[in-house]
């Protein structure tokens, strides 16, 4: 069973968040979860969970059945920095942070380990395992495009919240799963959230 650390943070899009967990959970991985204070603001405004932080994975199997009952979901605290997850001894195949706000963007960058979300990301670099970050935020200053880069020569990889449209979507949970099944496809993990591009264009 593959372990993924997914971190959800105050960015628009909670709709990326909530599909690639049901598309891990349903390929069976064994997520350990962390939402940043206004990660749960935004589950709430713009995700429609509204109950109590434990219950989440209730509100998962709710809406997206029972398959995603395929894996595990364990909630771990924001300011936990003892959690699992902030020791390299956790066995975890990588970490996807989604969305990522601009603010965490920065606390990885310098390494601040501030909080658990950076702490277990600034743990994947260190252990040279795959950390994705779903950036969000438009227009970008200087300030954010440097420190993407600084992410990048890190070791991190950015997928920003920019799905595409030859597969032509046609709901906004369309639109979701292509981020979705790119983060899948880095982590190693199958999927079939959209057909792959086959080269035809008709001219
Ligand atoms: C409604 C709303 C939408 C926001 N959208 C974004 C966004 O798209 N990108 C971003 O970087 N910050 C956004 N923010 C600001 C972040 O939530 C804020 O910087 C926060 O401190 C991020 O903290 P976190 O990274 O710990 O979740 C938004 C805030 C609100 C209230």
């Amino acid at each position: 069973m593959k372990r993924v650390t997914f971190a959800i943070t105050g960015a628009s899009g909670a709709i990326y968040a909530l599909r690639t967990l049901r598309a891990l959970l349903m390929q069976a991985v064994q997520v350990d979860l962390i939402v940043s204070k206004f990660g749960w603001m935004l589950l709430r405004e713009e995700g429609g969970f509204d109950g109590k932080q434990e219950v989440f994975p209730d509100f998962l199997a709710d809406r997206y059945g029972e398959a995603v009952k395929n894996g595990t979901c364990c909630l771990h605290a924001f300011g936990d920095l003892a959690a699992t997850v902030s020791s390299g001894s956790a066995a975890s195949h990588g970490m996807v942070v989604v969305p990522c706000s601009m603010k965490t963007l920065s606390g990885i960058a310098r390494g601040a380990s501030s909080n658990l979300i950076e702490r277990a990301a600034d743990v994947m670099l260190k252990e040279r395992r795959p950390l994705i970050l779903v950036p969000r935020e438009t227009p970008m200053n200087l300030i954010h495009l440097k420190n993407m880069v600084s992410a990048t020569e890190a070791g991190a990889v950015m997928v920003p919240a920019m799905p595409a449209f030859y597969q032509r979507p046609e709901t906004f949970e369309d639109l979701a799963d292509f981020i979705a099944g790119r983060i899948l496809s880095l982590l190693g993990i199958e999927h079939a959230l959209f057909p792959p591009w086959e080269g035809h264009l008709q001219m």
